[in-house]
C-alpha cells in the first residue's frame, strides 16, 4: 500500500500536463479552422464586393442580397399606379433614402411627392438639399407621431422600416402612417433570411434588421387591428404579373 501511493504520484503528476497539452491541442485546433473559416468568409465577402464596383445596386436588386426595398420601390412605380391610380396623387414615402424615391415620384404625371427621411439629412447630395429646402422633404423620428394632419396624403409608402420596429413601436408607426393616408399604406418588408441593410445603415438605426415572415405579419396586422387591404393585394399580384414584376421584397397593401 504504502509503495503503491507514491509510484502513482509521479506517474499521474507526470501524465497530467500531458493531458493538458493534449486537451489543449483539441481545443485550440477547432477554434483554429472555425477562425480560418470566418476570415476565408471575410476575405471571400470582400473581394466579391469590390470585383462587383459599380453595379453593386444593380446585382442587389436583381440578386436578393443585401436588398434594399428602397430600390425596389422604385421598380414598383408602375404597377403601383396600376393599383391605386387616382389615389397616386399624393403620396408621402417614408423610409431611408426618401429623396431617391421622392424624385422618382415627381417624375411620374399627377403625382406629387413628399418624403420623411428617418434620420438626419446632413450628408444628403444637392438634389436632396434642394427637396429639403423645398419642403418635400424632412427629416423625422418615426418612432413619434408624423408632424402631418389627418389624411393629409392619398398614400403612404414605407420602406426599410418596419423591419427595424419592434412590435411596441409597430404599434405606435403603423396606424400613425395609416392615419396620414386616406386611400392606403403599402408597406415593403424584407424576406426573412434576406441579407438586408448595408453596414452603414445599421448606426442609423440602432438596431439591425429583423425580418419577419408574410405569416408573422398577417398575423401581427390582425393583432393590431390593422386591415389588409385585399382587393389592393390582388390588384397589384395580377399587375405584377402581367408586367413580369417580380418583388423583391414582401409588398403589404393595408387600407388606411
Ligand atoms: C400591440 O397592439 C396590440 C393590439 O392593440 C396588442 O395586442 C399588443 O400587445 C401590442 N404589442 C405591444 C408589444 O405593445
Amino acid at each position: 500500500m504504502s509503495r503503491r501511493v507514491p509510484s502513482r504520484r509521479p506517474a499521474e503528476s507526470s501524465s497530467l500536463p500531458l493531458f493538458g497539452s493534449l486537451n489543449q491541442k483539441s481545443k485550440a485546433s477547432p477554434i483554429l479552422s472555425v477562425a480560418l473559416v470566418v476570415v476565408g468568409a471575410i476575405l471571400l465577402i470582400g473581394y466579391s464586393y469590390s470585383g462587383s464596383g459599380v453595379s453593386t445596386s444593380v446585382r442587389d436588386s436583381l440578386s436578393g442580397e443585401g436588398v434594399s426595398c428602397t430600390l425596389e420601390v422604385q421598380h414598383a412605380i408602375p404597377v403601383l399606379k396600376k393599383v391605386y391610380g387616382d389615389s397616386m396623387r399624393k403620396v408621402l414615402h417614408v423610409g431611408p433614402d426618401t429623396c431617391t424615391v421622392v424624385s422618382r415620384l415627381l417624375k411620374e404625371d399627377d403625382t406629387e411627392a413628399w418624403g420623411v427621411e428617418p434620420y438626419d439629412l446632413e450628408d444628403a447630395d444637392g438634389n436632396c438639399k434642394s427637396l429639403v429646402r423645398k419642403g418635400f422633404v424632412r427629416a423625422a423620428d418615426i418612432k413619434f407621431s408624423l408632424p402631418y394632419r389627418p389624411k393629409s396624403f392619398s398614400l403612404v409608402i414605407t420602406t426599410d422600416t418596419v423591419d427595424y420596429l419592434t412590435p411596441k413601436y409597430l404599434n405606435k408607426t403603423i396606424p400613425d402612417l395609416a392615419r396620414v393616408s386616406t386611400d392606403g399604406l403599402v408597406i415593403f418588408a424584407g424576406y426573412p433570411g434576406q441579407h438586408r441593410a448595408k453596414v452603414s445603415e445599421l448606426p442609423k438605426f440602432g438596431r439591425p434588421a429583423k425580418s419577419r415572415s408574410a405569416s408573422w405579419w398577417l398575423r401581427y396586422f390582425i393583432s393590431a387591428g390593422l386591415k389588409e387591404n385585399e382587393a389592393a393585394t390582388k390588384k397589384f399580384e395580377q399587375a405584377a404579373t402581367k408586367m413580369s414584376y417580380k418583388p423583391g421584397c414582401q409588398i403589404f397593401h393595408l387600407s388606411s
